[in-house]
């Protein structure tokens, strides 16, 4: 491209008459800025006008229903100009996006600014990172050189087509730091504000972000009311950073003349900035940019001649901005004295240390040197989302948030910058569309809301174990609806015919519910791929003559051989609820799974995972269920891969069961089921890949790792408390109770850098034998000797104290670091660990007991006694006497704190850390 295309200098672009007619459409008295402009007070309970700017700041509440307000008593001392600063809002719930709604008009030009001041406002050591995001694009990543330093992050873009909102939204970034936000200014443009247009002008799929806006000569910071969209201009004096020094350094000219702005339409630079400017005696004024400059620069640069004494041959200069022809300024000429005008480059080639060099025309020696009043560079961008989603899609959604309270706080565009944790949506088309939405297990309460029906690109709709009751709302419009999983909540009413009708759908399952009355005949004889259950429950529904209702599954024909079916019945088991539901699933040919939800386990194929595990070539880990082999992802990401032993599996229906339940198990402590494979009567289970192996390798072994990594005893109760908190999790999470049945020091891995212990293999016993074995064990006794809890032995009931007896071993494990049965040891009454202990410990001996390593750990003996008290009353022989999970997290968190770890690292649950820091405790069966 031609270089000379980029620059324009523009004359006169407007009559003072259309200056006349734009001022008067935006400048408003009596309101702050222009009509439409919102400058927002994060975190303030009410409006107010500032004092020193004159602001009418407004309070934020009215643009978003997420996050809490704090204060910042540090503000105040830190920029007393700044009332903005003295309050924030912040964001400790762990959902993921906060969007400010601002009522907007399509094809708008905005400015749109977020500023952040920290300023220790939570207290915390170190600063926060987080995102921000404009639309549909995540624009920024904020972060803080220095805590009590403001930052702001100001974007100009144009809004997207057919909308009526825009959106300013935080989100966290991977450090899950909790994202806040001191105040906005959002502020229609006119729409010739990028006088120096095209091309490439902010546009439509464009926009940039503010890098300096430079006043030269100025001696304050310039903002409201001098600038009525309070942008910020820095003042910069003769000693600038962003001037090379030279002998002598630049002059500050200054004018107490007005300033003529009738070269740039409309106001776009307020008269405080341009009334003055820096010049020199000397020949050059070079302007000079951080060397890291990487972005595509849209600069403008303002001058004046600000000097009575001018005339039309006293000040002739040149600028030189890198692989830019020179362009020739004559201040007079160009415009006229007073008179701004400005000149644009728009596309700046890469060069390292860029500068724009003004310089003193040689042959026409003016005996003025060049001068400059201000500078704008901004970052321009392209591939600005402004595309919001479907305006049909919107509308719906935002109608099914009003029906349900607990989706509140899902704020903003449904699909982007990042869509709802429980909607999937198609980009393809120019807009996003939903195409499935995943309300399982949400608490919904109350009946089905009609708006689904809105959601007309829908194919998969699944709102399974919730609590919603009344009848089905009509969804004839879902026409693309594949999926519809409504089981498990309190559906009443007559099932519609016009279920039949919908022409895509594949699978209707409603089980468990109160439906009533005949099944309309054209859900049974239903043709195509065609799967019903309903049943177990829905006692009153069809006839009881009739013997198709016996069953209450339909499957339709087999289609190209393969029968592929969705059963998906009983997912959620409490196990401690005694009685068994309804009927079992009758289950045959070869069956496959498909998940319905997206969040769960991922399926791999037998011939992925060959490929993954470089066709079973390493064997990590052997057990009770099967042999375990390494691989890696196609992605990259590294797996163990439990195939099991094929003795031990159960039928498929149950097998896809357990991995829906133990795939929504999710804790950071807990080692999370990445995917599973089902083919050829294999059944496989992948999981994340720990690095360090396990417990019982550090501790006793593997001598290579015993001797490489030793665990000092600091280490030791880290581990302890995560796997702890790891079980307690599994026994008492929002929606479920697992009981391990297997917990033991090979069952706890240690991630890379050893610092996060997670729980292995939690469910797999529930996997192989079923819930029966859970709450009413008839055949033989599982687990691994040594952790058995000798009451579950005699009596065959398991109860979670179980899992407890366990952990207490693993806990004596830890502080002698030896096996739990040696029958090495010369003396009998010694090969049982707990009994060893218990009998040592009685004597006072806590000596006799430690491990080498834990006794050389600089430790403080009454927390090993607190700790070993723990152990002990975990191994009591009689459940009743042992504490729970939740109480062993507790007293292991406070040995931790008094063993002097770092105390941040171990928040209490009832302060916010045990949602933020463990930020993965999602409820499983609420993800995110
Ligand atoms: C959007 O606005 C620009 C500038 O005002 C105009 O040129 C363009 O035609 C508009 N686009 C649409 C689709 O209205
Ligand atoms: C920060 O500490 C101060 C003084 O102890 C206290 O008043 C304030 O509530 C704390 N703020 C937060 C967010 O914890
Ligand atoms: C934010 O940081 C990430 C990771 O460094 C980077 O990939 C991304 O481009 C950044 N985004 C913006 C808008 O700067
Ligand atoms: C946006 O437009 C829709 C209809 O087009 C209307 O229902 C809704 O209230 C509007 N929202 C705002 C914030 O004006
Ligand atoms: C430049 O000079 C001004 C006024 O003398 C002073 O306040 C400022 O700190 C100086 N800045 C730098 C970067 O030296
Ligand atoms: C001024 O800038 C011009 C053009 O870049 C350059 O040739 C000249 O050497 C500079 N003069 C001084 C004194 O730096």
């Amino acid at each position: 491209m031609d270089k000379q295309m980029g620059v324009w200098t523009v004359k006169l672009l407007l009559t003072a008459v259309l200056k006349a007619l734009v001022c008067s459409l935006y400048i408003v008295p009596g309101v702050s800025g222009i009509q439409g402009s919102i400058f927002v007070d994060c975190g303030s309970n009410a409006g107010y006008r500032d004092k020193v700017t004159n602001i009418s700041w407004v309070p934020d509440a009215q643009y978003i229903t997420t996050g809490v307000n704090g204060y910042v008593p540090s503000a105040q001392t830190n920029y007393p100009n700044f009332s903005e600063f003295t309050t924030v809002r912040y964001f400790p719930d762990s959902t993921a996006k906060n969007c400010y709604s601002f009522p907007a008009i399509s094809n708008q030009t905005y400015l749109m600014r977020g500023t952040f001041f920290y300023g220790f406002y939570d207290n915390a050591t170190t600063t926060p990172s987080f995102q921000m995001g404009i639309d549909g694009t995540i624009v920024a990543n904020v972060t803080f050189n220095d805590p009590v330093t403001f930052v702001y992050y100001e974007f100009t873009y144009v809004s997207g087509l057919n909308t009526n909102a825009t959106f300013l939204c935080l989100l966290r970034d991977s450090s899950n730091s909790i994202p806040f936000i001191s105040a906005i200014s959002f502020s229609p443009l006119p729409d010739d504000f990028f006088y120096c247009s095209s091309p490439p002008a902010p546009n439509q799929g464009y926009y940039a972000q503010t890098k300096y806006r430079l006043n030269f000569g100025g001696n304050r910071f310039v903002r409201y009311p001098d600038d009525i969209y309070d942008r910020y201009w820095y003042p910069e004096g003769s000693n600038s950073t962003f001037l090379e020094s030279t002998t002598p350094p630049p002059q500050i000219l200054t004018t107490n003349h007005n300033i003529d702005e009738n070269n740039i339409s409309p106001v776009v630079i307020p008269e405080a900035v341009v009334d003055t400017a820096l010049t020199t005696t000397g020949e050059n004024i070079t302007i000079i940019f951080p060397d890291d400059y990487t972005f595509k620069p849209y600069v403008i640069f303002y001058y004046a001649e600000l000097d009575p004494t001018a005339n039309a041959t006293s000040r002739q200069f040149y600028i030189q901005v890198p692989l830019y022809e020179a362009v020739f300024i004559n201040p007079i000429v160009n415009a006229s004295q007073f008179s701004v005008s400005p000149v644009c480059y728009t596309d700046i080639p890469y060069v390292a240390g860029w500068d724009i060099v003004l310089y003193q025309d040689q042959t026409n020696y003016s005996p003025l040197g060049p001068l400059v009043n201000a500078l704008e560079v901004l970052e321009i961008s392209e591939n600005l989302m402004t595309i919001l989603t479907n305006h049909e899609d919107v509308l719906a959604i935002e109608n099914i948030k009003l029906s349900y309270t607990n989706l509140a706080n899902w704020t903003g565009d449904p699909c982007v910058p990042t869509p709802h944790p429980w909607v999937t949506c198609s980009t393809s088309d120019t807009a996003p569309i939903i195409t499935q939405v995943d309300l399982s297990d949400y608490n919904l309460v109350g009946p089905i809301s009609p708006n689904f029906g809105d959601l007309l690109s829908l194919t998969s709709l699944a709102l399974q174990y919730n609590e919603l009751n009344g009848s089905l709302p009509q969804l004839t419009r879902l026409t693309n609806l594949k999926f519809l999983q409504l089981q498990n909540n309190m559906l009443s009413g007559e099932l519609p015919a016009w279920l039949a009708s919908l022409p895509s759908l594949k699978d209707l399952l409603i089980q468990n519910n109160n439906f009533s009355g005949p099944i309309p005949p054209s859900l049974i004889s239903h043709s195509g791929a065609w799967t019903f259950v309903y049943a177990p429950g829905n006692p009153m529904l069809g006839s009881r003559t009739s013997k198709s209702t016996n069953i209450g599954i339909i499957i339709g024909p087999i289609i190209g051989g393969i029968l592929v079916l969705v059963i998906i019945i009983g997912v959620i088991v409490y196990f401690q609820v005694q009685n068994k539901r309804g009927k079992t699933t009758k289950t045959s040919g070869n069956l496959q799974m498909m998940k319905s939800s997206h969040q769960g386990a991922k399926f791999y194929s037998l011939a992925q995972v060959t490929v993954a595990s470089d066709n079973f070539k390493t064997m990590i880990g052997k057990g009770g269920f099967g042999h375990v082999y390494y691989g890696k992802l196609e992605d990259g990401q590294e797996v163990a891969i439990k195939v099991l032993d094929v003795k031990s599996t159960q039928g498929p229906s149950k097998f896809f069961n357990e991995v829906d339940v133990l795939s929504r198990v999710k804790h950071r402590n807990l080692v999370s089921l990445i995917g599973y494979c089902h083919e050829d009567n294999q059944q496989m289970l992948i999981y994340e890949f720990m690095h360090k192996g396990s417990l019982r390798d550090h501790l006793y072994g593997d001598p290579t790792m015993l001797r490489i990594e030793k665990l000092d005893w600091k280490s030791r109760m880290n581990i302890a408390l995560n796997a702890a908190q790891g079980l307690e999790y599994l026994h008492s999470g929002s929606n479920h109770s697992i009981i391990h049945c297997d917990v033991k020091s090979s069952n706890i891995l240690l991630s890379n850098n050893m610092e996060i212990a997670k729980v292995a293999d939690f469910g797999l016993s529930r996997l192989i034998y079923g819930e029966d074995h859970i709450t009413h064990v008839t055949t033989d006794v599982k687990g691994t000797t040594g952790y058995l809890d000798p009451e579950y032995f005699t009596t065959q009931y398991l109860s979670p104290k179980s899992d407890v007896y366990g952990f207490g071993v693993v806990l004596l494990e830890i502080i002698s670091g030896r096996m739990p049965i040696d029958s090495t040891l010369p003396n009998g009454n010694a090969w049982n660990l707990c009994e060893w202990v218990r009998s040592n410990l009685q004597a006072g001996n806590i000596d006799k007991i430690l491990d080498p390593i834990v006794k050389a750990s600089n430790l403080q003996i009454d927390v090993l006694w607190k700790v070993a008290k723990i152990a002990i009353q975990c191994v009591e022989p009689k459940s009743i006497h042992r504490p729970t999970m939740t109480k062993v997290v507790e007293e292991l968190r406070a040995a931790v704190l008094q063993e002097g770890l770092n105390s941040s690292e171990y928040p209490q649950s009832d302060t916010y850390g045990i949602e933020d820091e463990y930020g993965s405790q999602i409820d499983p069966f609420n993800p995110r």
